[in-house]
């Protein structure tokens, strides 16, 4: 489908406008433009000043998150068919705005950060390599694809509430990961980190951040999984 399309997105540029408006763009996509992002490359061309994140167009890099329809999601992997006549493009919802589509994460990365999301193991390592058995590997399995996108995280109400003090579903999913890492031998320091009414707790279970995942990850399992650990906490 490659009729003309209408296309408003979010204007907003903190050193010029008093308030965010909505700018229409209409565009007729060509045979080539098969994805959302190929359609905002054409509108770039047409109106250099808008200004949205992107880099790999594979569905890799997580930068051109955004809010498409009422739905978060990349703008990269949401196909033209998939989408109706009338297009709406808005920011993550629930952080602040910076320019158009570009959204501050620094309190998403700083949630990231705060779980240390890298091997601990002070062991003397092996002469090649960390070994897993393969059932030990299936572990990661839902786990490392997380490409920290932040559309879980910002269709978390929790999140948006408490972005200091809530981890939030990305960061919860990769401090899961880590726990599960038979290589890793920090869990009971990660679960201490954990450990507080806030930073897993606020999770209200409310799944928005399972809809919305580009990746078909589950972040509200994980939560579940790290809640199940404090409770019968063993180390
Ligand atoms: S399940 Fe938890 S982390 Fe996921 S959206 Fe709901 S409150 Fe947020
Ligand atoms: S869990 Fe999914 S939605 Fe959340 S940051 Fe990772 S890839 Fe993005
Ligand atoms: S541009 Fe990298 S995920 Fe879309």
């Amino acid at each position: 489908m490659n009729s003309v399309r209408s296309i408003d997105v979010v204007r907003y540029d903190p050193d010029r406008d008093a308030a965010p408006h909505m700018q229409r763009y209409t565009i007729e996509p060509g045979h080539e433009d098969r994805m959302l992002l190929d359609v905002l490359g054409r509108i770039k061309s047409i109106d250099e000043t808008l200004a949205y994140r992107r880099s790999c167009r594979e569905g890799i890099c997580g930068s051109d998150a955004m809010n498409i329809n009422g739905k978060n999601g990349l703008a990269c992997m949401t196909n033209m068919n998939e989408l109706p006549q009338h297009i709406v493009l808005r920011p993550l919802p629930g952080f602040p705005v910076l320019r158009d589509l570009i959204v501050d994460m620094t309190d998403f990365f700083r949630q990231y950060h705060s779980i240390k999301p890298y091997l601990i193991n002070d062991e003397t390592p092996p002469e090649r390599e960390r070994l897993q058995t393969p059932e030990e590997r299936d572990q990661l399995d839902g786990l490392y694809e997380c490409i920290l996108c932040a559309c879980c995280s910002s269709a978390c109400p929790s999140f948006w509430w408490n972005p200091n003090k809530f981890v939030g579903p990305a960061g919860l999913l990769q401090a899961y990961r880590f726990i599960v890492d038979s290589r890793d031998r920090a869990t009971a320091e990660r679960l201490d980190n954990l450990e507080d009414v806030y930073r897993v707790f606020r999770c209200r279970t409310i799944m928005n951040c399972v809809d919305v995942c580009p990746k078909g990850l589950n972040p509200a399992a994980a939560i579940g999984h790290i809640r199940s650990m404090l409770a019968r906490r063993t180390v």
